[in-house]
């Protein structure tokens, strides 16, 4: 496995990759990996030629008050999990390369990274997508994989991606979970053990909200209520229920719908969410 720290070494290998005619997916990550990303990296190594991890702790999407500097950093493990995943190369560029001085270029998408996380965290997708267009460009893959934990980052990529035509197929993967239901998250390391089974009433409520809404419920300010309530033994900063594809807050679920949640147990900020489509036959039995 190869490691790259400059957009060019990187951008020379992708190069010689497509030259011999293979398909290059990659995984954009901030290290600190755990089965998520590795769940994404066996689609990546699985659908294409050659698949391509990056690491890098990008400090344009930390505002001044957030973990960057307690981001864990663990780059020989990191890499080693890669290279069991089927990694070939990594991308691990320096922070001053990536932003050198007067640096002063963003990518900015609007709409669909206004409301939930955008809300709480105002800086937080202009730094993701500047990193993830920077990251596109030294890489140069055909496909990337994010995981779905990330909704609103999955739909503000894909958004940009089309936009700007980037020519890369974003590929969104289910979220995965620890047998108890806590989603599966860098953050979690943070958590102690009781500020962790704390944090299962989040995964808890999602699910009670699902089987509601399989049901039959139709209204999101009832589905909202009821998780709200469910939430009892966490700070919740939003719960929202949001068209899948626009992100804008919806009143009636009759499209695919996202129930996104953001909640702080002890110190850390944990997100989660899950996607509901109505069914058909309920939506008529509506009617
Ligand atoms: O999801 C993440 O880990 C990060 O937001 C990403 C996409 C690697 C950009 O820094």
């Amino acid at each position: 496995m190869e490691v790259f720290r400059t957009a060019e070494s990187m951008r020379n290998w992708s190069r010689a990759q497509r030259a011999a005619g293979k398909r290059i997916g990659f995984v954009p990550t901030m290290g600190a990996l755990h089965e998520g990303h590795l769940s994404l990296m066996r689609v990546a190594v699985q659908d294409n030629e050659v698949a391509v991890a990056s690491i890098f702790v990008n400090p344009t999407q930390f505002a001044p008050h957030e973990d960057f500097d307690a981001y864990p950093r663990q780059f020989e493990r990191d890499a080693a999990m890669c290279e069991a995943a089927g990694i070939v190369a990594i991308y691990a560029p320096m922070a001053s390369g990536m932003y050198p001085e007067n640096f002063s270029t963003y990518v900015l998408v609007e709409k669909v990274s206004e409301g939930l996380c955008g809300g709480s965290r105002p800086h937080f997708f202009r730094g993701v997508a500047t990193v993830v267009t920077k990251l596109f460009n030294a890489v140069t893959p055909d496909r990337a994989y994010f995981g779905q934990k990330d909704a609103q980052q999955c739909a503000v990529i894909t958004r940009m991606a089309r936009d700007l035509d980037m020519g890369v197929e974003i590929v969104e993967m289910p979220i995965v979970r620890e047998p108890d239901g806590l989603a599966m998250s860098s953050r979690n390391a943070y958590l102690s053990e009781e500020e962790r089974v704390r944090a299962l009433c989040i995964s808890r409520a999602l699910f009670a909200a699902q089987a509601r809404m399989e049901a039959g419920e139709r209204d999101a300010a009832c589905v909202k209520a009821e998780v709200l309530q469910a939430m009892d033994e966490v700070t919740v900063d939003y719960v929202e229920l949001v068209d899948a594809d626009t992100m804008r807050s919806v009143e009636t679920i009759e499209k695919p719908v996202l129930l996104a949640v953001a909640a702080v147990s002890g110190g850390t900020r944990l997100i989660d969410n899950i996607k509901y489509t109505p069914s058909e036959s309920l939506v008529r039995v509506e009617r």
